[in-house]
């Protein structure tokens, strides 16, 4: 994945615990690079690595470090970073969710080795919406729970996320269940 991300994890987790921390974790993942820059594409395997290293030495699970990583993609890399463009995709959660492809595909201008997830989101009722998660990756489901609280908390939207299909040999994708607790 692009260093963007890479860079994200660093910033995550040099914000919540520090820069010492941080060292421990390159380290310990065996990754070779210590700056990765933004534009350039790395192996995937590089932020896989460096994921199970923050877990291990932060001591908690995988999850737990892909949600929060995901919530701080929303609210602190896409906000400072990234403001303008989450702007011009919608003014509220819901639309939002439905041009995600839209701005991943405007991602793809500036990153032209993008391979970006892709999402379906359909009403149900006023009250609840799914969410379909389609990835050439695996394991990114956590990650996909904390950007979807990160994007609750960015539009102040009170909702409620859980995951109801999860991706396997016969099913192509996950699928997450919202519930808005505002009618909308
Ligand atoms: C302006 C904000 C955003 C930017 C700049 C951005 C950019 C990126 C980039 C560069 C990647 C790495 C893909 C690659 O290198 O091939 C990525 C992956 C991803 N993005 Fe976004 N993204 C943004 C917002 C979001 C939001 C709000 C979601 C919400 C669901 C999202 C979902 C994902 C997921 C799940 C991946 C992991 C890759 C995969 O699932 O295969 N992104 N994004």
């Amino acid at each position: 994945m692009y260093g963007l991300v890479n860079s994200g994890l660093a910033d995550y987790v040099r914000r919540n615990y520090d820069v010492e921390t941080w060292n421990r974790i390159v380290a310990k993942s065996g990754v070779s690079t210590e700056v990765f820059v933004s534009m350039e594409s790395y192996p995937d395997e590089v932020t896989y690595n460096l994921v199970v290293a923050a877990a291990e030495v932060l001591g908690q699970d995988v999850a737990k470090i892909l949600e929060g990583f995901g919530e701080h993609w929303v609210l602190v890399t896409a906000k400072e970073g990234y403001g303008s463009l989450l702007g011009m995709f919608g003014d509220n959660m819901k639309d939002f969710l439905k041009n995600l492809d839209s701005m991943h595909a405007r991602m793809g201008t500036t990153f032209p080795k993008l391979r970006p997830p892709s999402f379906v989101c359909r009403d149900i009722d006023a009250t609840t919406s799914e969410l379909e998660y389609h990835s050439e990756r695996a394991g990114l489901t956590p990650f996909v729970v904390g950007l979807l609280k990160g994007l609750g908390k960015y539009f102040e939207t009170p909702v409620d996320i859980k995951v109801i299909g999860t991706k396997s040999e016969s099913v192509s994708h996950d699928t997450f269940l919202l519930t808005w607790s505002v009618k909308g």
